[in-house]
């Protein structure tokens, strides 16, 4: 039936929910409207812009490409999900550290894709984070701030300072 609202369960940030969504709802949109998780950003909304990066079982995915009914049974992770209580994560304190915000906007999801990255790969090459950060546009100029501060943050979760 046109309109049906389908049963959704996941966790977001370690909190299970279960919902009732429209099947067509996306799920930057149940992230930011119904979840109120408002540090996911909706820049582009054509998978361009990767401001809406979220982390879904590890993998960096830009949430305005999927419908939120395809994180059903899924562990989602927004960057409200990344510091530990009052304790920034040492991506968020290297893009902070190194100047690497510009405006803001396009922060969030740099440090959603840069976690991915290095939860999976501690110690890329720059080239990777690189090619990481390609998938985050910026309007402004601090593209290469970006990479060294992934750099940074890499060194940090291994120990170093
Ligand atoms: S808003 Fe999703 S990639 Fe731009």
């Amino acid at each position: 039936m046109k309109g049906e609202l389908k049963e959704l369960k996941f966790t977001v940030n370690g909190e299970a929910y279960e919902l009732k969504v429209k099947p067509k709802t996306l799920l930057v949109d149940l992230l930011r409207k119904e979840l109120k998780l408002t540090g996911t950003k909706q820049g582009c909304l054509t998978s361009a812009c990767g401001a809406c990066t979220v982390i879904i079982d590890g993998k960096a995915v830009k949430s305005c490409s999927i419908l939120a009914l395809q994180a059903n049974g899924h562990e989602v992770t927004t960057i409200e999900g990344v510091a530990d209580g009052d304790k920034l994560h040492p991506i968020q304190e290297a893009f902070i550290e190194h100047g690497a915000v510009e405006c803001g906007f396009c922060t969030p999801g740099r440090v959603m894709s840069a976690k991915a990255l290095l939860d999976e790969n501690p110690t890329p090459t720059r080239e990777e984070i690189r090619e990481v950060m390609q998938s985050n546009l910026c309007a402004d100029e601090g593209y290469v701030k970006y990479i060294e501060a992934v750099e940074i943050a890499a060194k940090k979760m291994q120990g170093g300072s």
